[in-house]
């Protein structure tokens, strides 16, 4: 049996931060971060939440890549204020915190790494709503969140259908004072969830669709939107994009992008979206020697390739579009480019392999690696070679 989950309502487009006010609950606690607090967000939302007749508290204590102190940092305001609205305001971290923020406030004795599918979690006294202000990872549409564990250094990669938020509000204003790296980072995570999405094994019917149509839409708006973030039709494209591109993979999974991703992520403190953008190439070559017939199927659906292309052609033309798209938004194709050094990276180079081979995706990649092709992956991914194995 399968399942397709996914929030209740999505409001979108311009003006969407109004369905705040349609929004029932009387405790709204906004959990945010400090850039969110500068651009003049939270006051908007708080503006918004007020009018309605809404007590009101918030956080915004978020960090990148938030580790899970940040969490319980979070619960402790939370828990202090008791809201019955629980609202994520900001990027994939704020998202997330706000997610595991929840679960917690019903579940205080809950250990955070038990919030995965098998364990039986009920959420009664709170609705969730999700409020992206980045375009990518569609945090507000998954059933997961990805909390850092510090003393470990590895990333937790929680997965509940509780975390898939009530609602989503997706309203392109809030991405108009996005940095370009911001655009870039967020909308190559957008991008590498989508196709991972299409390529998974547990790829299926009511996920391709949505994987499709989103590795379309970001293909073409998200060059536009960094090279003109004024383009407000092209961010608003790009906003939706990255939470169908959430949706899709959610209910399908992710493959190799992430686990390498991840694992580059926690040990060098990359921003998330450039650890799997600069997977994403080297991860359809390695797929290239078993499965191009899904790559060359996507490439085509996608407009890539064109309809004639046998599907090794049609595969190498994604690639080169998305190496393509890469440069454009000046994101590294190695980690030589980014600047590891090679001290460093022989350095960690166990721990990568470690990190990489203990995350949960890689037995859902269509073509599983072993321990030996994920060390010779990573090697060709330091010099930026083409993967040949
Ligand atoms: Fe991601």
């Amino acid at each position: 049996m399968w399942y397709f989950r996914a929030p209740r309502v999505f409001a979108f487009g311009e003006g969407a931060l109004d369905y705040l006010k349609e929004v029932e609950g009387n405790r709204a606690f906004v959990v945010t971060d400090k850039t969110i607090v500068k651009l003049g967000f939270l006051d908007l939302v708080m503006e918004k939440l007020k009018e309605s007749g809404k007590e009101v508290a918030s956080f915004d204590g978020v960090t990148p890549e938030p580790p899970e102190e940040i969490v319980y940092e979070s619960l402790k305001v939370a828990q202090k204020f008791n809201p019955d609205l629980i609202i994520g305001l900001g990027g994939g971290s704020v998202l997330d915190v706000a997610k595991v923020t929840q679960v917690l406030f019903e579940h205080p004795d809950l250990p955070m790494l038990e919030i995965m599918p098998l364990t039986p979690i009920t959420i009664k006294k709170t609705t969730l709503i999700a409020i992206p202000t980045t375009s990518g990872t569609g945090s507000d549409a998954t059933a997961s969140a990805i909390i850092t564990n510090t003393k470990e250094k590895y990333k937790m990669e929680l997965n509940h259908p509780v975390l898939i938020p009530h609602t989503s509000i997706l309203d392109p204003l809030l991405t108009k004072s996005l940095p370009p790296k911001v655009i870039a980072s967020s909308g190559m995570d957008a991008l590498a969830q989508a196709i991972d999405g299409y390529t998974v094994q547990w790829r299926n019917d009511f996920s391709n669709g949505l994987c499709i149509h989103s590795t379309r839409m970001i293909l073409e708006y998200l060059p536009q939107v960094y090279e003109n973030p004024e383009d407000s039709k092209a961010r608003e494209k790009l906003h939706n994009a990255a939470s169908i591109s959430g949706l899709a993979w959610s209910n399908s999974f992710l493959g190799i992008t992430h686990s390498f991703g991840h694992a580059m992520g926690a040990v060098f403190r990359i921003p998330h979206g450039i650890t799997v953008g600069m997977v994403l190439p080297y991860s359809i070559e390695y797929a290239m020697k078993t499965h191009s017939n899904l790559y060359g199927e996507l490439a085509r659906a996608v407009g890539a390739a064109k309809s004639s292309d046998d599907d090794k052609v049609a595969t190498i033309k994604l690639r080169d579009k998305i190496v393509k798209i890469m440069k454009e938004l000046e994101v590294p194709r190695s980690l030589k480019e980014y600047g590891i050094s090679k001290a460093k990276f022989e350095k960690n180079f166990d721990d990568l392999v470690r990190l990489t081979s203990e995350s949960a995706v890689n037995i859902f990649n269509c073509r599983e690696p072993t321990t030996e092709d994920m060390k010779r992956f990573w090697n060709y991914m330091y010099d930026g070679k083409s993967i040949d194995f």
